[in-house]
């Protein structure tokens, strides 16, 4: 049975990760409407993993015999100034939910609940990954000062992504 205290913290982070997912596909709508077709589908790749995020985080509340509340999920912003400025916005959003996931995992220990620090590890690392992965494409945005060849040779490599998914 899991602690209420953890049941409402991952129920919010449950939210946050719906949030991204939603934020992603408004990027990747953006993101078409510009004709940068391959980093449209980058984005729409990521909506798909942040629903696996919350679905993991859904999956052990209810495994741990808790209750899931689905809460509204915020509007998001629908007009950006051109990809490198989404790619900024991309890594100021998941550097927010890096600081989220060290939260939840602090509030774990304090509840000694081993468990949900466990399950948060994964969120640990996968956060790690996506900063790096994000600032290494938004690095090369900005090599190419968003434009030219090169924005077609990046957005052409955008397109050759696949989503990772685990949950059912
Ligand atoms: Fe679910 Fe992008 O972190």
């Amino acid at each position: 049975m899991i602690n209420k205290n953890i049941e409402k913290v991952l129920n919010e982070q449950i939210n946050k990760e719906m949030y991204s997912a939603y934020l992603y596909l408004s990027m990747s709508a953006y993101l078409s409407s510009i004709n940068l077709n391959g980093f449209a589908h980058w984005t729409r790749q990521q909506y798909i993993e942040e629903q696996e995020h919350a679905l993991r985080l859904y999956d052990y509340v209810i495994n741990r015999s808790g209750k899931v509340v689905l809460k509204a999920i915020d509007s998001v912003k629908t007009e950006w100034n051109g990809v490198i400025n989404v790619f900024e916005d991309i890594l100021a959003h998941e550097r927010k939910i890096t600081d989220s996931i060290n939260n939840l995992v602090n509030i774990a220990y304090k509840e000694n609940d081993h468990a949900t620090v466990n399950l948060l590890q994964w969120f640990v690392s996968e956060q790690v990954e996506e900063e790096a992965t994000v600032s290494d494409i938004l690095d090369q945005l900005k090599l190419i000062e968003g434009k030219g060849s090169g924005l077609f040779i990046l957005d052409r490599e955008a397109k050759t992504r696949t989503a990772a998914t685990t949950n059912e």
